[in-house]
């Protein structure tokens, strides 16, 4: 059995998504973390069950981050996920946490990283939309891809329906490739 946290800023459907397939094996999702007090993610974990915290950022970056560090010390899950996490994570929890934490994102990386992904990426006109999912590292979206999924841009007819193409592809493939590394000691962090 092995534990995973997750942090997540907004809607919370990754979470949720993740939540729902971690609770079909034998591993445990011990928490949501939030950096949002009103995130409609904590609803979903309340009516799903997991416990949820709340890292406040308004009383200044860093003690929010050195919160943060301890919350996940304190928790020590063997992987971390972020789901619509809109932090960067400081280089001590990077460090801390190394290769053992994975984030989604709705393009195809290294194009249209940061924020509003989805609709840079249709307004480029881009042949391809898509999914990235990665090792996360100290910078924004950079760290090294583990998958890639995507469609064709003629497939869909607004961006509308390309958002719902994209979160479709999260939350099937993240929580996945999510659980696949909880099956795998060697990807986890206890295991290093
Ligand atoms: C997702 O589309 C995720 O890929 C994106 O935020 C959304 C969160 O949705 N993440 C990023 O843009 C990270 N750079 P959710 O709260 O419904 O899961």
């Amino acid at each position: 059995m092995a534990e995973l946290v997750v942090l997540a800023s907004g809607s919370g459907s990754n979470f949720e998504a993740i939540a729902r397939r971690v609770r079909t094996t034998h591993h445990r999702l011990t928490a949501l973390i939030t950096n949002t007090p009103d995130a409609y993610a904590i609803r979903r974990a309340e009516s799903i069950g997991v416990p949820w915290i709340v890292v406040d950022y308004a009383s200044g970056r860093s003690a929010a981050e050195a919160q943060l560090l301890d919350l996940l010390t304190t928790l020590d899950p063997d992987l971390i996920a972020l789901a619509g996490f809109m932090k960067v994570l400081p280089p001590p929890i990077v460090d801390a946490f190394a290769s053992a934490i994975y984030n989604i994102h709705p393009s195809l990386l290294p194009d249209f990283a940061g924020l509003n992904a989805i609709e840079r990426s249709w307004n480029s006109g881009a042949s391809r939309l898509g999914i990235t999912i990665h090792y996360v590292d100290a910078g924004i979206d950079t760290g090294t891809v583990i998958e890639q999924h995507s469609f064709a841009r003629e497939e869909v007819s607004s961006l509308e329906e390309a958002e719902a193409r994209i979160h479709a592809l999260e939350h099937s493939h993240y929580p996945r490739v999510l659980c696949e590394a909880l099956d795998r000691p060697g990807d986890r962090r206890s295991a290093m």
